[in-house]
């Protein structure tokens, strides 16, 4: 069992017992020694000891998941600008797709005419700058708001005619919690149908300015302001100061 045999007759108080792994067994290191004149001995189970083993690795698991959980939106951040028109709007739409991927977006989709460009410019933005932000061409974008909706995503769609961002913008941040989100843009005019299925048809104002502003300030209210996002592995970074240019280069 151990180094030591069972002491009936010692006048100390503490017996202390020794043992090696492989003579332990499952009911404890230690027999009960009833010759001792103070009853200390301490019985240790293995099965014990096995399950505060488990239950700390369960503890640091969940700890771990938390801390992933929390520091990490597992949910998507999705912009879809409808009808590009080359001619008319090119660098508009480059310009909502630059706006979305500072200010916090996962992913651009754009429909109208296929431009290659404004995804060449983007790739070269993410190569340059960082981060992960997706950009991509869709061609039925009706039946792509569809499918995002299916899928239980919330959909607010940017219209001069919809309700104040302000009355708003802290229900859908709630709301946004635990669901993707899809935010629209239009071009020229846009079809009944894109009202009809948005959750929320939002106002930057009722007046009519830009897509680029309309994007840029709903996603600056959905970050409570913070313009922090962090991009990483690019090659360029900008050192902030207050009267020069400063940029490290990886
Ligand atoms: C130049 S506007 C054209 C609007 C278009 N004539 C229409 O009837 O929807 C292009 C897009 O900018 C956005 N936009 C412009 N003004 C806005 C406002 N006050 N609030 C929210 N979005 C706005 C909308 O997404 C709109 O579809």
């Amino acid at each position: 069992m151990g180094f030591e045999p069972t002491t009936p007759r010692l006048r100390v108080l503490c017996s202390t017992k020794l043992s090696y792994g492989p003579v332990l067994n499952l009911e404890g290191f230690e027999p009960s020694t009833p010759g001792l004149k103070v009853p200390c001995s301490t019985k240790l189970s293995y099965r014990s000891l096995l399950l505060l083993k488990s239950l700390l690795v369960e503890i640091y698991i969940i700890k771990l998941v938390y801390i992933i959980f929390m520091t990490q939106n597992i949910y998507k951040l999705t912009i879809l600008r409808l009808d590009h028109r080359p001619y008319r709007d090119k660098r508009i739409t480059t310009h909502c797709a630059l706006v979305s991927r500072a200010f916090g977006a996962d992913e651009f989709y754009f429909s109208g005419v296929e431009d290659a460009g404004i995804i060449t410019v983007i790739t070269k933005t993410n190569e340059n700058w960082g981060g992960n932000y997706q950009i991509e061409y869709v061609s039925d974008p009706l039946l792509f708001v569809k499918e995002f909706k299916k899928r239980k995503g919330l959909v607010i769609h940017l219209t001069m005619y919809g309700l104040s961002v302000m009355d708003c913008i802290e229900n859908i941040k709630i709301e946004r919690k635990n669901k993707n989100l899809l935010i629209i843009v239009g071009g020229s005019k846009v079809p009944p149908e894109y009202y009809q299925l948005a959750d929320y048809n939002i106002a930057i104002g009722n007046q009519p300015h830009s897509e680029v502003s309309a994007l840029g300030l709903m996603l600056y209210l959905l970050d409570n302001g913070s313009l922090t996002k962090n991009f990483t592995n690019g090659k360029i970074k900008i050192i902030p100061d207050k009267q020069f240019k400063k940029i490290i280069r990886n």
